[in-house]
């Protein structure tokens, strides 16, 4: 059994299809059709909710945490012991919402598909920020998407509702402490399940229970943040029949700060890694934010980005260019892997039956060594790399001594250019050695061409960007990173 909120009202759900994402069930199974379904992909944001989660501090103060994510990729299980809030909660008593109200007053709707997943991402905004800016705003609503209204009159319903710091407290404001105790009262003391026929996905608590399960159920799918599994069931009309929830798996969740390293656990969703990444690494932090939506970053986790093996997946080349390792665990059993060994051809990992990425381990930054990296896509916001790079040199006294490059969408895997770094290291950091660095890209790759960009475009986009990054290193004044458009 899987136990939730909807809104205040407990749902306690066994028999259901695993499969079922949770804009289905809103839509089909509660007849609650105001959460819309656009693209079913992930893209729109027309389907966004916000679940909210208990989470408790240091000091052990309770409070509520609200993100918005897309329902069309969220499968019911992953709703075990939080609470879900979609468009009918917000009207209460006969008022509308503040954010709704605002969209009224400012003529931010029209067609009403898109109108209620902009009004769920406002909300979320309203909820995490006390005082939100124009550009928090934007990066809210970055993955609702509208073809007709435009955006300047729902930036004005932002600014509205969200961005003044007098706003009046909402009925959740006021039923807070309730629904701190009413999730305190479903949290989770043993594994979940959610099952239908032959089909079923267990929700376990700790690491030993997810390593127990996998051991018995080594056909299982792993379920993260299922923003690219869930496209298996919604895009491809498949059926994934044995699945396992590990976002509520405590220890996967996990950052620690350690003198030379931080460890991220695998389930850590991208929204939470931002902090501890873009401390050390700006140029993280700022691919973290064209990354995906808000609604993907909300649910997608490092682990799934990486244990997924897409050729394009954004965080893979960087960590690889910082020397990143993961931790795999298989039973009692771990090992420790550099990333940049997991991937071996398309989609096929060093991941052996079972085993599973427990966390992953970044060096801290370093004075010695210089990281940059960027993404060229059609888009500036949420959309797929055409070519990610990250680079890491160490030059001491003119000389490389060291030097990491590493690359997505240029390869059937994200791939280290040895070529590169060998044409690189032990060079002095002048013009004719970038030159003959980014000559040897040419033997490190043959990329494909694709709807995204030709081969040679990616080619001579990496080049560029290893002269862009030889650039800003002579003159760090210049900010130009990570903006490159296709
Ligand atoms: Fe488009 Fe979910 S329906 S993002
Ligand atoms: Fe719905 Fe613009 S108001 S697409």
């Amino acid at each position: 059994m899987i136990q939730f909120l909807l809104n205040r009202e407990l749902r306690s759900e066994h028999a259901l299809d695993p499969n079922l994402t949770v804009l289905q069930y809103l839509r089909e199974h509660l007849g609650k059709p105001g959460t819309k379904e656009g693209c079913a992909s992930g893209d729109c944001g027309a389907c966004t909710v916000v679940v909210g989660e208990l989470q408790t501090d240091a000091n052990g103060h309770d409070s509520l945490r609200y993100r918005s994510l897309n329902s069309c990729l969220t499968f019911v299980s992953s709703l075990h012991g939080k609470q879900l809030i979609s468009v009918e909660d917000l009207k209460h008593k006969g008022q509308l919402h503040s954010v709704q109200q605002a969209m009224v007053d400012c003529h931010g709707s029209q067609c009403g598909f898109c109108t209620p997943g902009f009004v769920m991402s406002l909300f979320a905004l309203q909820k995490n920020s006390a005082d939100a800016d124009v550009h928090q705003a934007q990066e809210a609503l970055a993955g609702n998407l509208c073809r007709c209204t435009g955006y300047r009159p729902i930036l004005a319903a932002a600014e509205q509702s969200c961005c003044q710091a007098t706003r009046a407290p909402d009925q959740f404001d006021s039923a807070q402490a309730d629904t701190i105790a009413q999730l305190k009262a479903i949290a989770p003391s043993e594994t979940g399940e959610l099952n239908s026929g032959d089909k079923r996905c267990l929700v376990p608590l700790t690491i030993g229970d997810l390593a127990d399960l996998y051991g018995s159920h080594p056909e299982a799918r792993l379920l993260a943040g299922g923003t690219d599994l869930a496209l298996e069931v919604t895009q491809f009309h498949r059926t994934l029949p044995v699945m396992i929830y590990v976002g509520n798996v405590a220890e996967l969740k996990r950052i620690e700060h350690l003198d030379d390293h931080i460890e991220i656990g695998a389930a850590t969703p991208l929204t939470d890694c931002y902090g501890a990444l873009s401390a050390e690494y700006p140029d993280f932090g700022e691919l973290l934010h064209r990354f995906a939506s808000l609604q993907i970053r909300n649910q997608g986790t490092l682990g799934g980005n990486i244990g997924n093996a897409s050729p394009i997946g954004d965080s893979p080349p960087l960590l690889i260019a910082l020397g990143a390792q993961i931790v795999l665990r298989k039973g009692d059993s771990t090992r420790t892997l550099a990333l940049e060994d997991y991937f071996i051809d398309y989609r096929i990992t060093a991941r052996q039956e079972s085993e599973f990425i427990e966390k992953v381990i970044v060096p801290r930054a370093s004075a010695k060594r210089a990281f940059r990296a960027y993404k060229v896509s059609k888009r500036l916001d949420d959309d797929i790399s055409a070519v990610c790079a990250a680079f890491s040199l160490q030059v001491e006294q003119g000389l490389i001594t060291d030097a990491r490059a590493a690359f997505g969408g240029m390869a059937a895997i994200p791939k280290r250019a040895k070529a590169c770094e060998a044409a690189l290291v032990g060079k002095a950091w002048n013009n004719a050695t970038l030159e003959a660095a980014c000559a040897a890209l040419a033997d490190d790759f043959s990329p494909l061409s694709d709807f995204r960009a030709s081969k040679e475009y990616r080619l001579l986009s990496a080049q560029n960007l290893l002269r862009k990054y030889f650039i800003e290193l002579q003159t760090p004044h210049i900010e130009t990173r990570v903006t490159a458009y296709v």
